[in-house]
């Protein structure tokens, strides 16, 4: 029996993981810089914490979500998304005892049902953010320049951010009401799921892929026309601060999120050139999401990226991410009383912080040279009886050829001459 990896899921394999942890120890460097701790949830959580934030009628909710009842019955869903997950946390962990704002970031697994092509899988791998415990706009523009600076510091150009303003509940009784008006007549033209849409969440008919409902929808009257005095200022004093810091963004009403929770400010960044999922991070204001969860009426915002697609854009924009890590020294014996020494001082430069290696299948002296040729070794540091006698080594620079003998022991002579 051979077992496959399940659709829509992949391996990250050895010769990919250094890129994996470049731009992720770049995500975790600039988080930090801008204040912001790490939070890690578990994978699994109770179905109906997604279903009361991301809401029932949400595609992630309603054809997305792994489910499964566990022995006891209970309803768990693997999380598809980490903004609730991290609300549900910051309030039973009470963070919001003492510090007025929390900044906290995750990077981990998410997984979503969906039909897998290039740049959506069931497993991707987020990174993101929430700040939770403020209104400011101030933190609308700081949160969206901390994931500008993070895509266009790895070295990306084509991106591009969208912002739109959603409003709070009010604005939004009034917007979904002159939706439904427009789109009444058309009620016969529209997909089954705008259908449903309409009467439960109108919102959703502007972000339909079917190509009917898309034309019918460019004629819609637009959020930003039916903002209330507080939420256009908001929404006014967010771009003004993206503006203080010269980030590039044009205004899009048309951008809803496919979850139910967003406020105010929502934002996306794409990258032009990915295909059908160019989207490579979105967030927004979710400031009822916490009270609806049974917490106090406490603001927050967030934005969250899939790293699978942001390699897919480094990729295309041919932005190097270096090579896979190659071992400093390889070791070569040359007699059996050298292979006596290999292991203890294998031990000790390992333990000082050198990644050498040895081959003890290799015998002849031109196999162990050809291993450290193909392992990429920058030094080989050879070991033969001759040298071991006189109790030296000799280092050799395998791109140049130059070679030079150094005592056996004290080793941090020989360290220092590989670190140079
Ligand atoms: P989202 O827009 O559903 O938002 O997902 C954010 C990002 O995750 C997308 O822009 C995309 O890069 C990546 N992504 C989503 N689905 C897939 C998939 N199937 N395969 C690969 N990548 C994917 C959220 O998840 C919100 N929690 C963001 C947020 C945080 N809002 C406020 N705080």
């Amino acid at each position: 029996m051979k077992y496959q990896i399940p659709r829509g899921t992949y391996d990250i394999l050895p010769e990919q993981s250094h890129k994996w942890q470049r731009i992720i120890s770049a995500f975790r460097e600039l988080a930090a810089a801008y204040g912001y701790e790490e939070i890690s949830t578990p994978v699994f959580e109770q179905a109906g914490l997604f279903e009361r934030s991301s809401g029932e009628s949400s595609d992630v909710v309603k054809k997305e979500m792994y489910r499964f009842t566990d022995q006891k019955g209970r309803e768990f869903a693997l999380r598809p998304e980490g903004t609730a997950p991290v609300a549900r946390s910051y309030l039973e962990n009470r963070m919001d005892i003492g510090a007025a704002v929390r900044k906290l970031y995750y990077i981990g697994p998410m997984f979503r049902y969906d039909r897998p092509q290039a740049g959506r899988y069931r497993q991707f791998q987020q990174y993101g953010i929430e700040l939770i415990g403020s209104d400011n706009p101030y933190y609308d523009a700081e949160v969206i320049s901390l994931l500008w600076f993070y895509l266009s510091g790895l070295g990306l150009a084509k991106l591009r951010l969208e912002i739109n303003s959603v409003g709070c509940p009010n604005c939004a009784r009034d917007y979904d009401a002159a939706l439904q008006d427009y789109f009444r007549p058309h009620l016969g033209q529209l997909c089954p799921d705008c259908r449903q849409r309409f009467e439960l969440k109108p919102r959703r008919l502007l972000d339909c892929k079917v190509k009917t409902c898309r034309e019918i929808a460019q004629g819609a009257p637009s959020q930003l026309d039916y903002l209330d005095e507080p939420c256009r200022k908001h929404f006014q004093d967010t771009q003004h601060q993206l503006e203080l810091m010269g980030i590039p963004f044009t205004i899009n009403p048309r951008i809803v999120r496919g979850l139910d929770y967003y406020t105010n400010t929502a934002f996306e960044v794409s990258y032009e050139g990915l295909g059908a999922q160019n989207s490579l991070a979105g967030g927004g204001r979710y400031n009822g999401l916490l009270e609806q969860i049974g917490g106090k009426n406490i603001p927050a915002i967030g934005f969250a990226g899939g790293f699978e697609r942001l390699l897919l854009a480094l990729e295309e924009e041919k932005v190097p991410l270096g090579n896979a890590p190659a071992p400093e020294l390889f070791v070569v014996t040359l007699g059996e009383a050298a292979r006596e020494y290999v292991l203890p001082y294998l031990n000790k430069l390992r333990l000082a912080g050198i990644q050498a290696e040895y081959d003890p299948d290799k015998n002849s002296f031109k196999a162990q040279l050809k291993a450290a040729d193909g392992r990429r070794a920058r030094h080989a540091l050879i070991i033969g009886e001759t040298e071991l006698a006189a109790r030296s080594v000799i280092l050799k620079d395998l791109a140049s050829g130059e070679q030079q003998t150094y005592p056996l022991e004290p080793l941090s002579v020989l360290i220092e001459a590989i670190r140079r």
